[in-house]
């Protein structure tokens, strides 16, 4: 297991490459990614049978096929994800071991045809989702999400689990689903829960005893059970890793027990997005401007929650460095708000859940040093928008000691593409 280690707050290289050179050669802001820490990480998890990227979490082509070059496969939730996922050299139609699997709560118009075109299996989030597999593919096989009656997130807006949630089936629906599935000649081979993101121990290991009455219930039909995401990462000191050892022994002892009631072997998979990328990835800023406010001091970015929405969504907290141009290793540290460049006051990356600002003990910085918003890997580039028409930043991946631009910086050019001034 990861040990949660220090967070510095002055840096000068990401992945051994200087800090400066890479704000140098590919502008800010960028997400740099480390090749390297996705690799530990996916090592982390190799006990389990499957380990299924939630690509929404990071979904560069070249993190995904860094990911299926090392035993990965995906999950994918749009049309989107399915085509990146190719792109990136998974393959459709594997029934036995498939390496892309559609998990939603819908199928939108595009993406029932794209499933059903090539082949690819379903993990089921609503009991309509059945009935229109089974009109339009009779004899596929489905996996079932369901919504055990109890969730648990880093935030409420991360709970996917209990009667306030969209998120899966109802527990009490299973039959209902069934009889659905047998309806449209659909075999349900598989069950899946995810109760939320970043949730720990204690809960996690409810889902277990949840699972074991589902999967009795369905019967001999199941061949795989998914643990789903959620795995959680620190994202300061106070915060830890869950004991991955115990995690997989309670899961291993609910498989045992099943395969035991089934007479036949089953595939443990787990499902986790940040878990993999979250500390592989860190948003490289300038900082354009140092201005008082009355008591406080304001570092201004050229990054925004346009590039890293979720402080502002979540209040969540990101630790952050300063790399000085001129390349010093020491500074002072000051209390300082941190915030982006655009016309919203809740642009502040300094904030709790609540939106309430706050003060972060930083190095004293200048205009020109540059500041690293870190463990932002996951959830950060996906969730980006052109807010005040601000491009998308550039997205470079450092593997082997060497940065390569895995994704050019929008230009203003490509944000317009596609409007039209009607005649
Ligand atoms: N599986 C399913 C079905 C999911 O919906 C998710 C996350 C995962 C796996 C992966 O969860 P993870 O291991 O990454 O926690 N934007 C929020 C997180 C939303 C998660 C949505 N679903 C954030 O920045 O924290």
């Amino acid at each position: 297991m990861p040990v949660v280690g220090t967070f510095p707050t002055i840096r000068s290289e990401i992945a051994g490459v200087s800090v400066l050179e890479l704000a140098k050669q590919f502008g800010t802001p960028s997400y740099i990614y480390d090749a390297a820490s996705i690799v530990e990480r996916i090592n982390d998890l190799k006990q389990f049978d499957v380990i299924r990227f939630a690509q929404k979490a990071c979904s560069n082509i070249a993190i995904l096929d860094l990911c299926r070059q090392n035993g990965v496969v995906v999950d994918a939730v749009s049309g989107g994800e399915i085509h990146r996922a190719m792109k990136a050299g998974f393959k459709p139609g594997n029934v036995e071991h498939p390496e892309i699997v559609y998990t939603a709560d819908i199928f939108d118009r595009e993406a029932l045809e794209m499933v059903v075109k090539l082949g690819i299996p379903v993990n089921c989030g609503s009991p309509d989702m059945i009935d229109q597999l089974g009109e339009k593919a009779p004899g596929s096989n489905i996996t079932l999400r369901i919504n055990p009656g109890f969730g648990h997130g880093h935030s409420q807006k991360t709970n996917t689990g209990g009667e306030q949630s969209k998120h899966g089936i109802w527990h009490e629906q299973l039959d209902d689903c069934l009889q659905r599935a047998d309806r449209g000649n659909i075999a349900v081979t598989g069950i899946h829960m995810h109760i939320g993101s970043g949730t720990d121990l204690h809960h996690l290991s409810q889902v277990c005893g949840a699972m074991e009455k589902v999967v009795e219930t369905v019967g001999r039909s199941v061949k795989t059970i998914s643990a789903g995401g959620g795995l959680p990462i620190p994202y300061n000191t106070k915060q830890s890793y869950v004991d991955l050892d115990q995690y997989y022994q309670l899961w291993d002892a609910s498989r045992k027990k099943l395969e035991a009631k089934l007479g036949h072997k089953l595939t443990l998979e787990i499902e986790p997005g940040r878990y993999l990328v979250a500390e592989s990835g860190y948003l490289l800023s300038e900082i354009r401007a140092v201005k008082q406010m009355g008591n406080n001091t304001f570092y201004l970015l050229d990054a925004g929650f346009n590039n890293l929405a979720r402080p502002i969504l979540y209040g969540s907290y990101h630790p952050m460095s300063i790399a000085p141009a001129n390349g010093s290793t020491s500074r002072p540290e000051v209390d300082v708000v941190v915030g982006g460049p655009l016309c919203e006051s809740g642009d502040i990356f300094t904030q709790e859940e609540g939106g309430f600002v706050c003060t972060r003990k930083l190095p004293q910085a200048n205009i020109g040093d540059y500041l690293i918003l870190e463990r932002a890997g996951a959830y950060g580039f996906v969730m980006a928008s052109n807010y005040n028409s601000k491009p998308l930043a550039a997205e470079v991946l450092i593997k082997n000691g060497k940065p390569h631009l895995v994704r050019a910086r929008q230009s203003h050019e490509d944000i317009t593409r596609g409007e039209v001034i009607p005649a």
